[in-house]
């Protein structure tokens, strides 16, 4: 058992052998910034002011050299390796608030619909209780004794009271978990997931009017963060713009609807990039500077691949977005290949 502290509030968590220093804080219930939890995209960076850790395996896109002399450190993959290791992580954002991730939570698949020619709806019943969670978090799932890896999905419906999690996963060509979930989930069969994870979660103190940029299986968290925003009674606007190839690739059209007529403050705006309807055609970033001319006023929630939420993060900045009002969600590969570390110890 090792202790992180946290510098400069000098708050001391519990960190069990074996577990990461992001484990840590997620279990004492701390909101670190974390998306692909394999060391891919750098979203957890912290730097390290005392102690030693074993950072395990990462990308140098996301942990440069430079940065790994200047003494950070990736929290997802870093385990102590000394008594005690002090990380930077500002005394503001340091509050507990988040539900605590259980591991290995035994679920069963209640339904699955097949959304677009891609896309799989998972629908998920607990075993035990109902695990808790904010909308727009993500669970991992996966069958690693069977070589299967836990990757990340986002959960797509908002919290109810009988647990139930709802998915939304695309197949990706040779992706070792997208194409278990779709050939070999079935109906009754029994799995594992842990979580909840994430920091892609909603600010209840903000009452601006919300834009919402997805493409892909990036609908999934905005559509539990808006139907858990519509269920509370949001008052100001809610628009929801979707990009997909061709009008078989939209999923939930349903629901969407549904929510259209039902809240008058929603708004579901599909744009095609290469079939043809009668909405809205082209880029999501080419449609923004003519739909949202001015965003000064508006909180922004992106989410997709991560080239995708890159993009669509500079063009709302030049359309006046506020930074602290842009929330991303990249869904980074955590496909990492094997390789010898450069350096595994970092002190
Ligand atoms: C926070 C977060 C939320 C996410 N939410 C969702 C979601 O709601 N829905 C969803 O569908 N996805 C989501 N993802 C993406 C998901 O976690 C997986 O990355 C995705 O399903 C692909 O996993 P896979 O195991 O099928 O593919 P991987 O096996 O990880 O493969 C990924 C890529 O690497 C390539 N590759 C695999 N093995 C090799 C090899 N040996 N050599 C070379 N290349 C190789 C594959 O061809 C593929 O292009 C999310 C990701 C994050 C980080
Ligand atoms: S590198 Fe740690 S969460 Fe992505």
């Amino acid at each position: 058992m090792s202790t992180v502290k946290l510098h400069p509030s000098g708050q001391e968590i519990p960190c069990e052998d074996n577990d990461t220093i992001l484990g840590a804080l997620e279990k004492a219930g701390y909101a670190l910034p974390n998306n692909c939890r394999a060391g891919a995209c750098g979203e957890c960076r912290c730097k390290v002011t005392q102690g030693s850790f074993d950072q395990g395996m990462v990308m140098d896109m996301a942990l440069s050299q430079a940065d790994r002399a200047a003494g950070y450190g990736l929290m997802c993959m870093a385990k102590p390796t000394s008594d005690v290791v002090t990380i930077e992580y500002g005394t503001d954002d340091a509050q507990p608030k988040l539900f605590p991730p259980q591991e290995n939570l035994h679920f069963t698949v209640v339904d699955r619909i097949q959304r677009t020619p891609r896309m799989v709806e998972l629908h998920l019943m607990p075993l035990g209780k109902p695990m808790r969670f904010w909308p727009g978090q993500f669970i991992t799932l996966g069958d690693e004794a069977n070589g299967i890896p836990a990757r990340s999905y986002s959960i797509c419906n908002a919290p109810n009271s009988d647990g139930e999690l709802v998915l939304l996963v695309t197949r990706v060509a040779d992706g070792l978990t997208s194409n278990w979930v779709h050939d070999q989930l079935q109906i009754g069969t029994r799995t594992k997931i842990s979580g909840p994870y994430g920091t892609f979660i909603g600010d209840p103190s903000v009452e601006t009017p919300v834009l919402c940029l997805a493409a892909g299986s990036g609908l999934a968290p905005l559509l539990s963060l808006s139907g858990a925003a519509l269920r509370r009674g949001y008052k100001a606007p809610v628009q929801l713009l979707f990009s997909a190839r061709h009008a078989d690739d939209v999923p939930n059209l349903g629901l969407l609807k549904h929510w259209q007529i039902k809240h008058r403050n929603f708004k579901f705006r599909p744009t095609l990039t290469r079939g043809i309807h009668s909405g809205l055609q082209g880029r999501i970033t080419e449609l923004l500077p003519e739909l949202y001319p001015d965003l000064s006023n508006h909180s922004i929630y992106i989410a997709g691949s991560p080239e995708f939420s890159a993009a669509c993060e500079q063009v709302v900045l030049g359309l006046g977005a506020d930074a602290k009002q842009i929330h991303t969600e990249g869904f980074f590969d955590q496909f990492i290949p094997e390789q010898p570390p450069e350096e595994r110890l970092i002190s």
